[in-house]
């Protein structure tokens, strides 16, 4: 597929990398934009090659929000009738293992869009924010929500409320990110493509069920998420890849996977 917004490349065997590409506009995600990554995420979770999505942006941007000029004249009835921004939630229903690679700019739905990947690799250069307030608006993009379960409420409220951009080390200390990468132009890409491989080596069944009872802990109560982990772990005892793991560690050698 031909896009204009993102490039789309498999730097290692069953490693998909998404590279938001609009350096014009230090990658804001105007709605063609959204739509190529979504098409792009739906086809890497289609394809059997692939194991792991990797997403990242320049070095100056991962994305510097919403297209502020896109969105400036519309009416609370254009928004409202045409599900302004509700593609964004497809991202989270992507089944595979996102990663996302964050150097530079992560701002407002750029910081929404970090936040609904799976992991977050940053670059010493990153900067995380919310700063919708200073257009007189809030995060639309699922921001108040998530980083309120992940940071607190006392650190989303300053985010959210001053627009203040955070650092790298700030976002790692507030456990808003996994790590911070040593400094280096490509250096988070290539880390990001590291943990992409190692996971891709893995049961991409196991994987997967890994991803959907991890997430489950942001939506369920405990009683219910440790029932519904059980019953996923009982289910896998159901797949090929379960027979081949467990004999490999018993006969001493490598698992081959047939994500069956
Ligand atoms: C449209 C944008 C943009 C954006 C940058 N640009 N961010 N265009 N929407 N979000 C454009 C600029 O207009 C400029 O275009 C070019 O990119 C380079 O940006 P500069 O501002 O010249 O760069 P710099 O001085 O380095 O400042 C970088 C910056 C600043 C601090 C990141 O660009 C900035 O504050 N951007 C807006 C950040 C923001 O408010 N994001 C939240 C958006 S609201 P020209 O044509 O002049 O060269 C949002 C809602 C989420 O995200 C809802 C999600 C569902």
């Amino acid at each position: 597929t031909q896009y204009e917004y993102i490039l789309t490349s498999a730097p290692e065997p069953g490693v998909q990398l998404i590279t938001l590409n609009r350096p014009k506009a230090l990658n804001a995600l105007c709605s063609p934009l959204f739509a190529e990554l979504n098409t792009a995420l739906e086809a890497a979770d289609k394809d059997d090659a692939v194991g792991a999505i990797v997403i990242t942006g320049s070095e100056k941007a991962f994305a510097a929000g919403a297209d502020i000029k896109e969105m400036k004249d519309k009416q609370f009835s254009d928004v409202y009738k045409n599900r302004f921004l509700e593609d964004w939630a497809n991202l989270s229903k992507i089944r595979k293992p996102v990663i996302a690679a964050v150097s530079g700019f992560a701002l407002g739905g750029g910081c929404e869009l970090a936040l609904m990947c799976d992991i977050i690799l940053a670059s010493p250069t990153a900067k995380f924010g919310q700063p919708e307030i200073n257009l007189g608006v809030i995060p639309g993009g699922g921001g108040s929500q998530r980083l309120a379960s992940l940071i607190g409420k006392s650190r989303t409220m300053e985010m959210v409320l001053t627009g203040r951009m955070i650092s790298a080390q700030e976002a790692e200390k507030w456990g808003l990110v996994s790590r911070v990468v040593p400094e280096g132009e490509g250096e988070v890409v290539k880390e990001a493509v590291k943990v992409a491989t190692e996971i891709a080596s893995k049961s991409q069944i196991a994987v997967q069920a890994a991803k959907e009872v991890v997430n489950a802990a942001y939506e369920l109560n405990l009683a219910e998420g440790l029932r519904f982990e059980r019953r996923i772990f009982h289910g896998l005892f159901a797949t090929d890849d379960q027979k081949e793991g467990m004999a490999a560690f018993a006969e001493k050698r490598k698992p081959n996977f047939t994500h069956s």
